[in-house]
């Protein structure tokens, strides 16, 4: 097999990444570079992405980012095999920047251009990472995403099941902030939940009384708020501990539909692995009882190190290395596609994260 250097680019939310992944034949790819320059702190006076600032930081940073990353990788244009760049799904100017970014480089140098679905680049990560066998179930649990996928190849994605309305980290930023905690809510919402009581406070497992994998967090973050309101009521304000008994409730809330839609997955597709990627799988509680549903099926548990786990480059480079391999190159007509469901047969998820359009 081909030897293959990828520049893979990155810009469809509020992460302008640029990285470069080689692969020997078929050895374990090596990450000779990966670049990740956020923007929080340019939204943060906004309490959520705002889509044309994203846009500009794009647009400013994305070329400084794939210089960074050729030289942190001691690589010219010369000596890369071709471009990848996530296409979507995602905020249009930022994905455009991105695209626009690459199409300028393959047209300058020769070089083949891949379009990448920004949601493969995640659900592949584990392939990069650990050289895993397909197929495989992919949770991705994030900001902007929430969705089970059976993996069976680098273009074959079938979507199990997801979020009908919020992602979890959207409801765990939602929840930090109706309790007066910081932004990104998770790991505020997480140090407060190990000070508090998960039974105190009674929450709903919203969708576990139904079948099937679709979760929904909306309501959940919804019955946050009530039981703050209700606290607050009675005591003229909210106390420290039942700050911390609320996080945990919503916390034990979040982990237990999590594990019990994995172990229903589990239990009706008969895969070797579960692989986690974004950044709620960061969450212990979480993580610990996705691992404890695995041990129980009898199946490996997989999280890549956060780095890899949360929006970078390097998983862009890594799923056109693999669908370069399979499909060959795109033309210069790849279009950046705000909305691109990775599974084309499954109907098209509900809602629209903080983050933009979704999957
Ligand atoms: O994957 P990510 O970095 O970005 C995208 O959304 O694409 O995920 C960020 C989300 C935020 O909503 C953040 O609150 C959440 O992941 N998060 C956590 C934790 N760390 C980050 N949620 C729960 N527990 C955590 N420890
Ligand atoms: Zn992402």
């Amino acid at each position: 097999m081909q030897s293959l250097t990828l520049l893979g680019i990155e810009s469809s939310c509020d992460d302008t990444a640029a990285a470069v992944v080689r692969q020997h034949g078929d050895a374990a790819p090596e990450i000779l570079s990966s670049v990740v320059e956020g923007q929080t702190a340019l939204h943060a006076a906004f309490g959520g992405v705002v889509p044309e600032i994203a846009a500009r930081a794009h647009a400013e940073r994305v070329d400084l980012c794939v210089e960074a990353a050729l030289e942190l990788a001691g690589l010219r244009l010369a000596d890369l095999d071709g471009i990848a760049v996530t296409a979507g799904p995602g905020l249009i100017g930022g994905v455009l920047a991105g695209v626009m970014c690459a199409k300028g480089l393959a047209v300058a140098t020769g070089l083949p251009l891949i379009g990448v679905n920004h949601l493969a680049g995640h659900a592949l990560t584990p392939r990069l990472t650990d050289g895993i066998a397909y197929p495989f179930v992919m949770l991705l649990v994030s900001g902007g995403h929430c969705q089970f996928l059976r993996v069976d190849g680098p273009e074959d994605f079938t979507r199990l099941g997801g979020s009908i309305d919020d992602a979890p980290g959207e409801a765990f930023d939602k929840v930090a902030k109706v309790l007066g905690l910081p932004q990104p809510g998770g790991p505020a919402v997480q140090a407060e939940a190990a000070l508090g009581d998960p039974k105190r406070i009674a929450l709903p497992r919203p969708l576990l009384d139904r079948p099937g994998y679709d979760l929904s967090f909306s309501g959940l973050k919804t019955a946050v708020l009530r039981a703050r309101d209700g606290l607050m009521a009675g005591l003229g304000g909210l106390r420290q501990q039942d700050r911390a008994d609320l996080c945990a409730a919503f916390q034990r809330s979040v982990a237990d539909v999590l594990a019990e839609k994995s172990r229903r997955v589990l239990r009706d597709h008969p895969v070797q692995v579960l692989a986690v990627a974004g950044g709620v799988a960061a969450n212990t509680e979480i993580r610990a009882r996705l691992e404890a549903v695995c041990a129980e099926m009898g199946v490996r548990f997989l999280a890549p190190p956060l780095r890899l786990c949360t929006d970078n480059a390097a998983m862009i480079a890594w799923a056109g290395i693999e669908q370069f391999r399979l499909r060959g190159a795109d033309d210069l007509t790849l279009s950046a596609r705000p909305r691109w469901p990775l599974d084309q047969r499954s109907p098209a998820l509900l809602g629209s994260g903080k983050k933009g359009a979704k999957a």
